[in-house]
């Protein structure tokens, strides 16, 4: 089938570098000679009709900038069978060819669920603070968040030492994944990390800060994802002070402020190339995948992988933050 017209969709949570996304797509989509239509709102504005056509000069000026211009919202009509078929008769009598979708991994098996149920070419780019996602070794919007975290950290660490504290930073991490508190922990010289890949225990984490500030520290500082296998910040500095009374215990949380903020070089770069993917593979007859990175290579990962599988986390990182933090 002869691809004329794509529909272009940023969803779920939003991530630096969503932007620089739209832009490339647009842009490689015109390119290639086609027809672009934007919605807005995510599966809303699809289940809406909420559409734009975007011509090149609608992404000037956006590559640099965070959130998304496309807005995003939650679309419970699109969880049931009627909602996608309202939202497929829209993209019908719009004359739509092919969606393009951005998001996590949420996006994804929505969109996966919508490319089974139609006849309608789908292609998924990853784009999460959370690096989530199995099948691309990074998600668009994950370095910046990194970055964030480091920024953030090393301003925590001036007050921690100029008071002797222990600090409990809770980042984000989507539903289960620690890859933001392990990598973010390592960059920022953290004594610590609690993520749900690996089983901690509260009197160990106790122990081992008071320990390190018996030896050679002067603060701690504990990066905590905040899923709820973990508890979040919030509950470890508690069964902390509880046992270690001695201790002078703080908690701080990032969160949302991890969404925020100009997308890294290095995210503007995977979007951009992640974004022209996108449309070379409809125009090589692709469908129903998500493009990826993997050892900086593009691949096309089948939803049905990307949906099914666990992206593992390297457990190895951690004894590297725990030599580095002696
Ligand atoms: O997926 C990105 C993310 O920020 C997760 O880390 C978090 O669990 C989720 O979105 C929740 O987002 P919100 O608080 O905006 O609903």
């Amino acid at each position: 089938m002869a691809i004329n017209c794509i529909r272009l969709i940023t969803a779920g949570s939003d991530a630096p570098g969503m932007n620089s996304v739209v832009r490339a797509v647009t842009r490689a989509a015109i390119y290639n000679g086609l027809q672009v239509k934007a919605v807005y709102r995510g599966f809303k504005g699809l289940y809406n009709g909420e559409i734009v056509e975007f011509h090149t000069q609608n992404v000037s000026n956006i590559i640099q900038q965070g959130g998304t211009i496309l807005r995003t919202s939650p679309c419970p009509e699109f969880t049931t069978p009627e909602g996608r078929e309202q939202a497929y008769k829209n993209m019908t009598e719009a004359g739509i060819d092919a969606l393009v979708v951005v998001g996590g991994d949420g996006t994804m098996m929505g969109t996966r669920i919508f490319a089974q149920e139609f006849d309608v070419p789908c292609i998924g780019i990853p784009a999460t603070i959370d690096n989530d996602i199995y099948g691309t070794d990074t998600t668009v919007g994950y370095d910046t968040a990194l970055n964030t975290i480091i920024d953030a950290v090393d301003k925590i660490r001036d007050t921690a030492t100029s008071h002797q504290r222990l600090f409990f930073v809770e980042v984000r991490g989507g539903s289960a994944a620690g890859f933001l508190a392990l990598n973010g922990a390592i960059a920022s010289g953290c004594e610590e990390c609690i993520i749900p890949e690996i089983e901690a225990k509260e009197d160990q984490v106790g122990q081992y800060v008071q320990n390190g500030f018996k030896k050679t520290k002067n603060s701690s500082i504990v990066l905590v994802a905040e899923t709820k296998e973990t508890g979040g910040a919030l509950q470890y500095a508690e069964q902390v002070k509880r046992e270690f009374p001695g201790l002078d215990v703080r908690v701080s949380i990032l969160r949302h402020l991890l969404r925020g903020g100009q997308p890294s070089a290095h995210d503007r770069i995977i979007a951009s190339r992640m974004g022209v993917a996108s449309i070379d593979a409809l125009m090589e007859g692709q469908r129903n995948v998500m493009i990826g990175l993997q050892n900086d290579e593009i691949v096309y990962v089948p939803f049905s992988k990307v949906i099914k599988n666990v992206k593992p986390i390297d457990k190895d990182l951690m004894d590297i933050l725990h030599n580095l933090s002696i």
